[in-house]
């Protein structure tokens, strides 16, 4: 199947096209409209009322794109039993998750907490104000757009959130005549996207109206209102500790005290090198992501959070410590996580709701310490395989599936290949090269 030309002309008013329409006129670009149709058709879903709430996620939806939603099971997280859902297309990571899970459950499990949970947001204006100006009035602004949003924070307060705290940031330094409103929020359960943006446009209003009161003919020019996915006071905290001689067995011919040595330095290297460091935190956001994705929340704003703290002090580095003092394992992970388990997709999308049924219709608190561990345990898992073993002997094997149905492989050759492949190397060719042998014999 190929795009009949290659070069494409505009198309005039897509979005206001029958999702029908869109269909037809997307399969007309191919050589093989019958084809694209179906493989559309194949990947709606058999539930007209359900694709229609799909389709009405975001624009111009013209079919679903299903991902693997896999379970990781046996996740000791503070002394209770999780099975974690996760959503992702990489063939170890849930593999890894269950692993780890498995390997810590006997060694006391992981433990996490949330640290603080402050999400943020600004108004980025300009005024030709000096900074003592605006600043004598910080706290009667305060109260002023605190009053002011009471008709959009009411809700969020009754549940125990709300803005808590509205301040005034020179920039001038950066930009000339630039200042933020810098506000805090608490949103309890929720991402609270929607609502921090709100209330912002809101102050933003406010902002306005009282400077014009106080400081008559001064400029405040508001350039945009709008949150901050950094959200360096919303962290959350993942813990692995053990007595260094409980971690024996992991490699026949390493003792755990040499593992541990080897497991440090790694974690070193990947706090000194970024080369190393972004790899690191990459397969830390294997288990995140796929927590974050398997319950309907924002994975672009995590990703960017993340990473944004990980630079935090101006160098890109890993975000887990570790500390061998007295003989004990003591492995940690801080990361920055603003997740919500209601609002937004978590209700909506029904996989994402049983997700959340799975881990107990969990607290955003609670979801913010599952999805750290998780990210720890992909970590783990990974950081031990590349200091012993090596990461491709597992990561193969489980890869072997995909590289079997790239090769139309049949049951009868999968199965037979993953016995031969249980004591051998895997890779493309050595696969093809067998499946070449099996048929060649007529297997
Ligand atoms: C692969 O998805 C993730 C790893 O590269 C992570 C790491 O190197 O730590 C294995």
């Amino acid at each position: 199947m190929a795009l009949l030309n290659t070069n494409l002309k505009p198309v005039d008013g897509f979005s206001r096209l029958t999702k029908e329409k869109q269909i037809e006129y997307l399969s007309s670009l191919f050589d093989n409209p019958a084809r694209v149709r179906r493989l559309i058709e194949l990947f709606s879903l058999q539930d007209s009322e359900f694709q229609k709430r799909f389709d009405e996620f975001s624009e111009n939806t013209v079919a679903s794109y299903p991902l693997p939603f896999g379970i990781a099971p046996n996740f000791n997280i503070n002394g209770s039993l999780y099975h974690l859902p996760m959503v992702i297309e990489e063939s170890s990571v849930v593999a890894a998750a269950a692993n780890a899970a498995k390997f810590w459950l006997p060694r006391g499990g992981f433990h996490t907490r949330v640290i603080s949970t402050i999400k943020k947001g600004q108004v980025h204006f300009l005024s030709d104000a000096n900074p003592d100006q605006l600043l004598q009035y910080e706290a009667e602004l305060e109260n002023f757009l605190q009053t002011r949003l009471k008709p959009l924070t009411g809700r969020m307060e009754n549940r125990g959130g709300g803005i808590r705290k509205i301040r005034i940031v020179p920039g001038l330094d950066k930009i000339t005549h630039y200042y933020q409103l810098d506000a805090d929020f608490e949103t309890v359960d929720s991402m609270g996207a929607n609502f921090i943006n709100s209330c912002l446009e809101e102050m933003a209003t406010g902002l306005n109206e009282f400077y014009a009161h106080r400081l008559p003919g001064i400029r405040v020019e508001v350039i945009m209102s709008i949150l901050s996915n950094y959200v360096p006071e919303c962290l959350v905290e993942a813990r692995l500790e053990a007595p260094i001689n409980l971690l024996a067995g992991i490699h026949p011919e390493i003792s755990p005290q040499d593992f541990a040595r080897r497991f440090a330095l790694a974690i070193e290297i990947a706090r000194q090198n970024v080369s190393r460091a972004v790899t690191h935190n990459k397969g830390i956001m294997n288990g995140v992501d796929a927590i974050v994705l398997a319950t309907g929340n924002d994975f672009r704003a995590v990703e960017a959070g993340v990473h944004a703290y990980a630079a935090r002090d101006g160098h890109y580095r890993s975000l887990t410590q570790i500390d061998l003092s007295e003989g004990i394992f003591n492995y940690s992970l801080t990361l920055p996580l603003s997740l919500g388990t209601v609002g937004g997709l978590t209700g909506l999308h029904p996989m994402a709701a049983f997700a959340l049924e799975l881990l107990g219709n969990p607290s955003a608190q609670e979801l913010m310490q599952i999805a750290a561990a998780a990210g720890l345990a992909n970590n783990f898992s990974a950081v031990r395989a590349l200091t012993t073993w090596g990461i491709q002997k597992g990561h193969m094997m489980m890869h072997l599936s995909n590289i079997l149905n790239t090769l139309a492989a049949s049951e009868t050759e999968k199965v037979l290949a993953r016995e031969h492949f249980n004591g051998h190397k895997v890779s493309y060719s050595a696969v093809e090269i067998f499946l070449k042998k099996l048929r060649n014999a007529g297997v």
